[in-house]
């Protein structure tokens, strides 16, 4: 089975790069499944029902999130009818859930999606541990004849992604980073089977900050100035993505910049 694992989709520029790289990549790799993380799918902060049927309608079949998912109003009451999953480490009172198994064509397909812990702007979502909590959906989901199974692990630290790498090495086909919007170059097969990369990166503007103007973080950082998140609108983008290929047992990159 070959999946295609779309990273994070950042605003316009990100949904306008996917809309231009996505059909030659469908075209050449021909995916049994196309996922991608969704948090930063609208307006760079969240998602919408809109913009996830825009991304429907490309081709992206399945949608993880992350600590962002829930921005816009009304979303926790759209995310029940809607093909995406959330971090299933936040404390059960938000709505809807953190795996699926999906009916493809060519088999049943796991998707958990969970965030670390280790970061303070997290402590108010009341995140549990994440490793246990993907152990407890493998056991609740191992009578379910799952063909594949994929992790999005959403998390700060390159250190945790590791960590839950090597705890799911053989007993997960993929354990995919997200968050940091910054591809690395780290993909490979760990010593028990499990394909890994530390994260898949973003799809959107590249002279940014993680897609923000750059001149509003460097105000932010270098003279404490509080200036509202603005997207970065103009200029060069990229497409970044991985791909899982199960049956070869190869996990590889696919990045393309566009001007
Ligand atoms: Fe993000
Ligand atoms: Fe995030």
């Amino acid at each position: 089975m070959k999946i295609l694992f779309i990273g994070e989709i950042v605003a316009r520029p990100g949904r306008s790069v996917v809309k231009e790289v996505l059909p030659e990549v469908l075209e050449n790799e021909k995916p049994d499944l196309v996922l991608s993380n969704a948090e930063n799918l609208a307006h760079g902060r969240g998602a919408t029902a809109g913009t996830i049927e825009e991304m429907q309608e490309l081709g992206i079949e399945f949608f993880t999130g992350g600590d962002h998912l829930f921005w816009h109003k009304g979303f926790d009451k759209e995310i029940g009818n809607l093909p995406v999953i959330r971090p299933a480490n936040i404390k059960d009172d938000l709505p809807g859930d953190g795996y699926r198994v999906l009916e493809t064509k060519v088999g049943k397909v796991l998707i958990i999606n969970v965030m670390s812990i280790n970061s303070h702007k997290y402590s108010e979502l009341n995140l549990t541990n994440p490793y246990l909590k993907v152990e407890e959906i493998l056991e609740k989901t191992a009578d379910q004849d799952v063909a594949v199974s994929v992790v999005d692990f959403h998390a700060d630290y390159t250190s945790d992604k590791h960590a839950m790498g090597f705890f799911l090495d053989g007993r997960v086909d993929a354990v995919l980073g997200t968050h940091s919007h910054v591809p690395t170059c780290d993909n490979r097969v760990l010593p028990k089977g499990t394909m890994y990369v530390t994260d898949v990166g973003m799809c959107g503007n590249i002279d940014s900050v993680l897609g923000v103007k750059k001149e509003i973080i460097i105000d932010r950082v270098v003279y404490s100035q509080k200036e509202k998140f603005e997207w970065e609108l103009n200029g060069r983008r990229a497409f970044r993505s991985i791909i899982v290929d199960t049956t070869k047992k190869e996990i590889r990159r696919f990045d393309k910049e566009v001007i």
